[in-house]
């Protein structure tokens, strides 16, 4: 018997860079696939794959008189979230990878996945995926270039990213990208056809990057950020330490842009970890209090931020679509995004109707009433009674693919290759008690610390034990390509570099929509309530309201927020921004604990500001 041999790589005319060239001629090679598959990115590109995901049964196409040109996936039970455990930094010293990432030497984990790659792509397609995290040709903007043997994450990266034939034109013969290699980890033996709609090796799972030489290798899932390889990897851990080599910044941020009545727009990053509602923020739609204000979508999960010549920052959403979470979204939390599903989107691991449409949990204060009887996201049949005993419809993490411009919230600079400028940085996390609504830094490096020491509450689900604190600095916990700490001074040397330069730094401030009353309920209403902190902030910003100082920043005062429309006491403001002092003692002993685990490379003006804090406290 004569071994099918790979098939010679053929790359199109239009594709002249002789790098990526002779890259994907390497890894055909290497990883063995049927057919090579160099994407366009066009409209017929898109269709095609969809039916044959249909056609294969990974897909199944929603009806179209609900949820025209949608399709909906259930993936592997194995298969349904980012893996942190398998998610490693290969730096050359472990030091540099920093005590927050798994780390292994470069040369033994390429050791280990050669094996795993040799071959990995059998009886499949290699789909060749250009992609520009940013708009074309944008200075903020960058190149990658994904292989990968699922269709799947070809059409969710034709959402998600620019990607096409254009980025050809941008990398021309000799221009840089960052190589994204992917695969499934689930080979077939000549003439098997797949036993199951959503491959993927259930067994081993490798996230692999190599921050020096800019490489992503991820091996056996493919799911969301372990698959789609533009976001977490290569525009969060891969650039963060572009970034730092570079100069700037890529963070785990929303952005947004605020319009007052008279036309004066500002525009506002925002950090919050996983499962905070970024999405819902970063499409808001203020109180009806607030007419003539207009809030407006940058990005809803990634900024990259550069320094500018004037000591300006300018950011843009690397994206180009939504990877959000289904679940509780409704017109209620989130009407700009409820608005942006109407059509041509690609759902995952939701519920599917007996109508041919979809359902996740959250859904039914819209509509009043659970579906009488649903498939749930493992096609299994699903009434309320299932759902009162627990078993939910649609996976917790289930997920809309869609493109950003479905939103009508889309801020008309979103696309524009300049980015916007930034005006402050939010940093929030989910705490029950302790942290404050809001307060502001007095400076850069105050603000610097408060992000530094971020945390959230962690939910059963995702992390075990319920209601543990889980400090995750910047929100970057799990997206730093680099020591954490080497990160902080990057923070405070951008700072002061910006500063000595005249520049007027973003205002930085904390936030908690999250502190909860003795009976353990939210006591701030949060989603579009959230604008009345907004305004307060740019009101600072134009120095129209003082404040009072705290010990943690400056924080509003009860009359200096706009109550209009809402009911909400001296009291419950009170029981939101009050500073406990002895949670505080008990805080800043945690924050410590945090510092140390950070190790000796942790910022010492770090430590100043938990002193100052500290004094403050006892004074
Ligand atoms: C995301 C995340 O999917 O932060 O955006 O986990
Ligand atoms: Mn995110």
């Amino acid at each position: 018997m004569t071994t099918p041999q790979p098939p010679t790589i053929q790359a199109p005319a239009y594709v002249k860079n002789t790098k990526l060239i002779a890259w994907v001629s390497e890894m055909a090679a290497l990883c063995k696939p049927a057919h090579i598959h160099w994407c366009d990115g066009s409209q017929e590109e898109y269709d095609q794959l969809c039916q044959q995901l249909v056609d294969a049964g990974t897909f199944k196409k929603l009806n179209p008189a609900k949820r025209p040109g949608s399709y909906l996936a259930w993936s592997d039970p194995s298969d349904v979230a980012r893996v942190e455990d398998r998610t490693f930094i290969c730096s050359e010293h472990e030091a540099d990878a920093g005590s927050t990432n798994n780390w292994m030497a470069p040369a033994q984990m390429r050791q280990t996945l050669q094996p795993l790659f040799d071959g990995c792509m059998r009886g499949r397609t290699m789909y060749v995926v250009p992609f520009s995290m940013g708009p074309l040709g944008s200075p903020i903007a960058h190149v990658g270039v994904e292989l990968s043997d699922s269709a799947y994450v070809a059409v969710n990266m034709q959402i998600m990213t620019r990607m096409g034939k254009a980025v050809y034109d941008v990398i021309g013969a000799d221009g840089e990208f960052v190589p994204c290699m992917h695969t499934v980890g689930a080979p077939l033996a000549e003439g098997e056809k797949d036993h199951t709609s959503w491959p993927c090796n259930p067994d081993t799972k490798y996230i692999v990057h190599y921050p020096e030489t800019r490489e992503i290798w991820s091996y056996g899932s493919g799911y969301g950020g372990n698959a789609l390889l533009g976001k977490k990897c290569l525009a969060l851990r891969i650039a963060s330490k572009m970034g730092k080599d570079q100069g700037w910044l890529a963070e785990h941020m929303l952005i947004l842009g605020v319009t007052n009545p008279e036309g004066k727009k500002y525009h506002v990053a925002a950090a919050f970890p996983s499962a905070c509602g970024k999405t819902n923020f970063s499409m808001l739609v203020p109180p009806d209090a607030f007419e003539g204000w207009k809030v407006t979508t940058i990005g809803d999960d990634i900024a990259w931020i550069k320094p500018q010549p004037d000591g300006s920052l300018r950011a843009i959403n690397p994206e180009a679509g939504y990877f959000g979470v289904a679940p509780g979204t409704n017109y209620h939390t989130n009407p700009n995004c409820m608005a942006s599903l109407d059509k041509n989107v690609i759902f995952t691991n939701v519920a599917l109707t007996d109508d041919g449409d979809v359902w996740w949990e959250g859904m039914e204060k819209d509509s009043g009433s659970i579906p009488a009887h649903l498939l749930d996201w493992q096609g299994k049949d699903w009434t309320p009674e299932d759902g009162k005993a627990g078993r939910k419809a649609a996976h917790a993490n289930a997920r809309f693919t869609v493109a950003a411009t479905n939103n009508p919230a889309l801020d008309e600079a979103w696309d524009d290759p300049a980015g916007v400028p930034i005006d402050a940085f939010i940093f929030g996390g989910r705490r029950s008690s302790t942290v404050p609504l809001v307060t502001e830094a007095r400076n850069w490096t105050e603000g610097v610390y408060m992000a530094a020491t971020m945390g959230s509450e962690t939910t059963a689900a995702a992390f075990g034990a319920q209601g543990v604190v889980r400090r995750d600095p910047f929100a970057m916990l799990p997206f730093m390509g680099y020591n954490m700490s080497d990160y902080f001074q990057h923070w405070l040397d951008l700072g002061a570099k910006l500063q000595a330069q005249g520049a007027k730094l973003p205002a930085i401030y904390c936030v908690n929509w999250f502190r909860k009353n003795a009976e353990g309920k939210f006591v701030w209403p949060g989603y579009g309530d959230n604008m009345r902190v907004l305004k307060w902030m740019i009101d600072r910003l134009e120095n129209q309201v003082s404040g009072t100082e705290t010990m943690f920043g400056i924080a509003p005062q009860y009359g200096e927020i706009n109550w209009q429309g809402l009911d909400f006491s001296a009291a419950q403001f009170d029981s939101v921004t009050s500073i406990d002092r002895a949670a505080w003692q008990e805080e800043f002993q945690s924050h410590s604990a945090h510092f140390d685990q950070l190790g000796e490379r942790l910022p010492a003006a770090l430590r100043q500001v938990r002193q100052a804090l500290e004094e403050r406290l006892a004074g």
